[in-house]
């Protein structure tokens, strides 16, 4: 599916995210490398370091729904907003296509 993310730096970039390998949006930024290492995925995706926050711009894409754990790392992480959440707990599918996120600050 074609998704939008919008670096750190505001720059934003259209990519091909795979629907066939398990892959979430944390590791799409990574896999892209459009965050440096080190700064995105911290805790291997377990919901556990913000490192992968993300603000969803896209208003038509409908996303999975937030679990406990994601709630529980967010009301911790700094510079949450309304549209907050972690990229490694969104899952690439295809109900995903158009979707923008763009990275929040480095934290
Ligand atoms: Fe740590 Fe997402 S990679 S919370």
């Amino acid at each position: 599916v074609n998704i939008t993310i919008i670096d750190r730096e505001g720059v934003s970039h259209e990519v091909q995210a795979p629907t066939d390998m398990a892959m979430n949006v944390m590791e799409v930024v990574r896999g892209y490398e459009l965050a440096p290492e080190g700064t995105i995925g911290i805790c291997g995706g377990m919901a556990m370091c913000a490192s992968c926050q993300c603000y969803v711009i896209s208003e038509n894409v409908e996303l999975p729904e937030m679990q406990d754990d994601e709630e529980a790392m967010l009301s911790e992480a700094f510079n949450v907003k309304e549209n907050s959440r972690l990229g490694c707990q969104i899952n690439i599918t295809e109900d995903l296509e158009g979707l923008v996120v763009e990275l929040a600050p480095e934290s």
